[in-house]
């Protein structure tokens, strides 16, 4: 399944990558002497955390830039993507969201540990946000770290016509970097009018890879070059807030370390093949020393889909001499305060995922389109689909307090990235082999056939969304519910 409608129009980036890529460049051994002290970026929230207000309403947003026509979308605070909220970690956060649209809304704020109360799925958590109402959330984030907010209602559409942006928590101490930059990535079906193409919920898309778009944009526009000057340590925070797409990007001439994943940091490592798999709703920080050389300009590669390579955007020296020619040792961002699972005493379970097109168990999941009409996946063999989360009985109780191992086994021909509400949990093995670098996630990327274990601490109480975050296959069964609750309520 490829890309639909590309190359409609000239500003539209997936087009087919066709320079040479110039050989890799290694770093040069440094000849000079020079400063390894790293002053932290000026970015970092200073003092508590503003209380918010964030309106949910229909604007204008210039996706291709200069000369074409601007493009209807639905925002928040009239910006796509939404506005960056940057708090800080441990200290409350406050935000009055405000319905301006002429349907229900919600705010979902993906990977944050929070009460169940204030994790903002209609039905489940809390009562939609009828046009016209506010709804005021409210939490404390216990873990720094990139994380983003988003719709859990008509999701497909909210998310496809623009809901989404980033929260940042910053540490309570600033990090050593001299930047810290943010590309908030996605792709957009685009009409050759520049419209958002409609057709959201095509059951044929549904069943394969999702509602891919033709359009890139990195912090809402078609991506120029990204200025970075020699000799600097940048902090890269990737969010992929794309319905479908996966990314896998490669740094030409530079060798970034993955820092943090899903907002957790992790041991900084170079990432498997030097490309950076960044799946729907996944979140990495890289550090990234501008080893390159002044005036020069060094691509950015995405190149997961096959045949359909592009350049997302180059990164563009400034010319003027390196700040330092010799980097400080990697950092290590402090630990998040999670749980550690105890797997000498976890609860384990399994959960199947099956349907779409082309795989084995794709009868079973088809099967429950005849109950459903908009089944098409299946989780254990049931299907949770549409928006309507009303009423739905869990299909796991978690023991409150105990460790959960959870073993999800992908046996369909599709890629899911799959998403767990309320927790961050330890991916431990993926096809039977142990994932290193001690990975936390709160959204893991499964290929067609993976089977992966997860282990958390089910510390929080509640009813918390397990799905997967291709939008269709979320919308089209591949969702269910996960209660967390104290024995004795157990049902
Ligand atoms: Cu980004 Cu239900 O999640
Ligand atoms: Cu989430
Ligand atoms: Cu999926």
């Amino acid at each position: 399944m490829g890309v639909v409608g590309r190359d409609r129009g000239r500003s539209v980036v997936i087009t087919k990558y066709s320079f040479q890529i110039p050989r890799r460049r290694f770093l040069q051994a440094a000849a000079a002497i020079a400063a390894v002290n790293i002053v932290p970026a000026k970015a970092w929230a200073q003092g508590g955390n503003d209380e918010r207000q964030l309106v949910v309403k229909p604007g204008r947003a210039a996706l291709r830039g200069e000369g074409y026509p601007e493009t209807a979308v639905w925002t928040y605070d009239g910006v796509v993507p939404g506005p960056l909220l940057r708090i800080r970690q441990g200290e409350p956060f406050r935000v009055v969201v405000e319905n301006k649209l002429e349907e229900d809304t919600t705010v979902h704020w993906h990977g944050i540990r929070l009460p169940n109360a204030m994790d903002g799925v209609p039905g489940l958590t809390q009562p939609p946000i009828r046009p016209g109402e506010s709804f005021v959330y409210e939490f404390t984030p216990p873990d720094a770290g990139t994380f983003w907010y988003h719709p859990h209602s008509n999701s497909l559409e909210q998310l496809g016509r623009g809901l989404a942006g980033v929260l940042i928590v910053d540490e309570t101490e600033p990090v050593p970097v001299d930047r810290d930059r943010l590309w908030t990535l996605r792709d957009w079906r685009v009409t050759s009018k520049g419209q958002v193409a409609s057709g959201f919920g095509n059951m044929m898309e549904a069943g394969m890879s999702g509602r891919l778009g033709n359009t890139v944009t990195l912090n809402g526009a078609v991506p120029g070059s990204q200025r970075v000057r020699a000799g600097e340590r940048v902090r890269l925070r990737l969010v992929n807030v794309s319905l479908a797409r996966i990314m896998r990007l490669r740094f030409e001439g530079h060798d970034p370390l993955v820092i943090a994943v899903d907002g957790q940091p992790c041991q900084p490592h170079t990432p498997d093949d030097g490309h950076i798999l960044l799946g729907p709703a996944m979140r990495i920080d890289l550090m990234i020393d501008m080893t390159g050389s002044p005036g020069r300009r060094y691509p950015v590669i995405d190149d997961f889909y096959e045949g359909l390579e592009y350049r997302l955007t180059e990164l563009a020296y400034a010319s003027e001499a390196p700040v330092r020619t010799v980097f400080p040792k990697p950092f290590v961002l402090p630990a998040n305060p999670l749980p550690e699972p105890d797997l000498s005493a976890a609860e384990r379970h399994e959960l199947v995922l099956e349907g779409g097109m082309m795989g084995r168990g794709m009868m079973q999941g088809m099967g429950g389109m005849r109950g459903m009409a908009q089944a098409i996946w299946s989780i254990n063999g049931t299907s949770m689909a549409g928006d309507g989360h009303a009423g739905t009985a869990p299909l796991l109780t978690l023991g409150r307090g105990k460790t959960h191992l959870i073993t999800m086994r992908n046996q369909t021909a599709w890629w899911h990235p799959m998403h767990l509400h309320g927790f961050s949990f330890r991916v431990l093995t993926r096809n039977g082999a142990a994932v290193p670098h001690r990975r936390w996630a709160d959204t893991v990327l499964m290929a067609p056939e993976d089977t992966i274990e997860i282990a958390f601490v089910a510390d929080a109480p509640g009813d918390w969304m397990l799905h997967c975050h291709v939008t269709d296959h979320q919308m089209t069964g591949l969702m269910t519910v996960l209660r967390v609750a104290d024995a004795e309520d157990r049902r």
